[in-house]
Formats: C-alpha cells, structure tokens, sequence
C-alpha cells in the first residue's frame, strides 16, 4: 500500500507505547483511526492528543480476548470509516516465571489470551471484509523477538509471540496463494521503551489472585532495565509504517538481536542442545 491517506487503520492497543507510536505515525500519513484498549484514561487521552493533531481518529474500549469484543470492534470501525485498510493486532501483556511452577496457570492463560488470542480474533473478525473490499489492505502482527529465540523465564510470553509469528507467516503465504490483496507483517522488536513492565495494570482478578501481594516477578527488575535502554516507541512505528508501504513481512528494529536467529537455526540443524541465552 502506498498511498494510506484518507485510508483507515485499526490499532489494538493503542493507547500507550508502540501502538500510541504507530497512532502518531499513521496518522501524520493522514489516516483515519480507531484505537482500541482496555485502559480508557490513556484511550481518551490518545484520542484527544491526535484530534488536535487534526487526525480523525475515535477510541473504543475493548479487550482483545474477547471475540465479541473484537467483532464490535470490527462493526464499529466499519460504522465510522468504512473499509479497514491497516489492522495492527498490536495489544499486548508481559509477565515472567519459572515453567516448573504450578501455581500460575491463570497468568499464562492471560497472556496467551491476549498476546495470541487477541491476534487470532483480530485476523479472523477483520480479513474477510479487508479482502472482499478489494481496495488493498495490511495486517501487522505485533510479535517479538520472543517469537524467534526463546529467553529462560519467559515461558508464556515465548510461547505466545512464537504463535503470532506461526500464524504471521502461515497468513502471509495464504494471502499471496488466494490473491487476497491483502500484505502482511510481523513486528518482532527486542527492546522498546513503553509501558509493557508494568503489564499487571491490566491483570485479570484471576490472574491477580495467584499474585503473592505487589511483589514484583522473579525477573521484572532485569525486564525493566532492559526495557528503559530500548528503542524509542517512535523508531518501531517508523518501521511498521515504511513495511506497510513497501509490503515488507519481517520487520526486525533490532540489529544486535538478528544473531539469536541465526545461531538459533544453526543450533538446530546441528543438533546442537540449548543453553540459557535470551536474544541480547
Ligand atoms: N516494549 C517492548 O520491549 C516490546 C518488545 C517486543 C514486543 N512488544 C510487544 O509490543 C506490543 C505493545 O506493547 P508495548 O510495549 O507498547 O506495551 P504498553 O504496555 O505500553 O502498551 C500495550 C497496550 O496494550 C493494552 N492492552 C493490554 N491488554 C489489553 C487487552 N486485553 N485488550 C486491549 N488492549 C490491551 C494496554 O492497555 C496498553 O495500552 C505488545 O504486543 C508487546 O508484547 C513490546
């Protein structure tokens, strides 16, 4: 898609960090939005930041683990703009632990809802329509560099971003195979400075409860290190922006991590065993 002015784009999440970022940035491309976020302080914030920008953008409150959530996501949009062009399934949760535990099931269950149910739901509910409007459409896929080397601690998280990136590429080649129109990407960055260490802010009651009261994850100190000397938000909305315009699927922001890939691979076919490596 080269030409997005005038064009709508969906974005879950996308009221705080890199869905706010590609808010700004699509919408400087002159496109329509609707942002989508269960957080409606920063949701209303966001939309009022952009209409003063001029952009025509609304916000809907919405939790990417519910399909009829998202399918009124999908009627809503349609009621506002029209046809959806750009879909970011972008919303996203962060949490971290030891797989031999037992007693977080419900935290995994949350991320894997959100994180890739939340994607599932946006490519089944919004593609036909994205298709069938034949006007050309894009589908970003918000994975991780979680979803290419598998950190230790990180269990539910690594399982989730390596299920949007399955379903990213199974997408891609599917699109292209039925001559949809349709372009697809997947974000996989490393680190990026937003707000995803504080993740339990939208913590299920479920979840909550197997919490042993505020106290922090076994690895959220080393995870908002890390995250605070990330990549500015700015930087990756630049790049999803560029590969919806050159219809570019992979979309890696980090060059330093692009060697967790390839020793990944290379590990592979020569058998060689895993060791406790992230991807920075
Ligand atoms: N920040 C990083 O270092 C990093 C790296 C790789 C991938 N990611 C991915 O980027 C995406 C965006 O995260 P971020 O880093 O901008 O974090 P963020 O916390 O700043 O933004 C995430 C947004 O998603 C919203 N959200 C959470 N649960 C939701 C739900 N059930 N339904 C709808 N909205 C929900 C939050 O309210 C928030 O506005 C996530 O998918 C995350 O996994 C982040």
């Amino acid at each position: 898609m080269d030409d997005l002015s005038g064009k709508t784009a969906v974005i879950t999440g996308g009221a705080s960090g890199i869905g706010l970022a590609m808010a700004r940035r699509f919408g400087a491309a002159g496109m329509n939005l609707v942002l989508a976020d269960v957080e409606d302080g920063p949701l209303d914030a966001a939309v009022e930041e952009l209409s003063a920008a001029g952009v025509e953008v609304c916000g809907m409150h919405c939790d990417v683990s519910d399909l009829a959530a998202i399918q009124e996501l999908e009627t809503f949009s349609r009621e506002q703009f029209g046809n959806v062009h750009v879909l970011c399934n972008n919303a996203g949760v962060g949490s971290g632990g030891l797989i031999a535990r037992s007693d977080d099931i419900e935290q995994w269950r949350w991320v894997i809802d959100v994180n890739l149910w939340g994607v599932i739901y946006g490519c089944k509910v919004f593609l036909p329509a994205m298709i069938e409007h034949g006007e050309g459409a894009h589908v970003i896929n918000t994975a991780s560099m979680a979803g290419h080397a598998s950190a230790p601690m990180m269990g539910a998280y690594n399982v989730s971003k390596y299920g949007v990136v399955a379903l990213s590429e199974t997408l891609v080649k599917e699109m292209q195979m039925t001559q949809s129109g349709v372009g697809v990407s997947v974000l996989c960055p490393a680190f990026v400075q937003t707000a995803i260490g504080s993740s339990r802010r939208n913590m299920p009651d479920e979840a909550r409860a197997e919490l042993d009261g505020d106290q922090p994850s076994e690895v959220q100190s080393a995870i908002d290190q890390m995250i605070a000397a990330g990549i500015p938000p700015a930087d990756v909305a630049e790049a999803v922006h560029d590969a919806v315009v050159d219809n570019q699927f992979w979309i890696l922001t980090h060059e330093e991590a692009k060697p967790a890939i390839t020793d990944r691979a290379r590990q592979i076919v020569e058998g060689i065993n895993p060791t406790p490596t992230g991807f920075v």
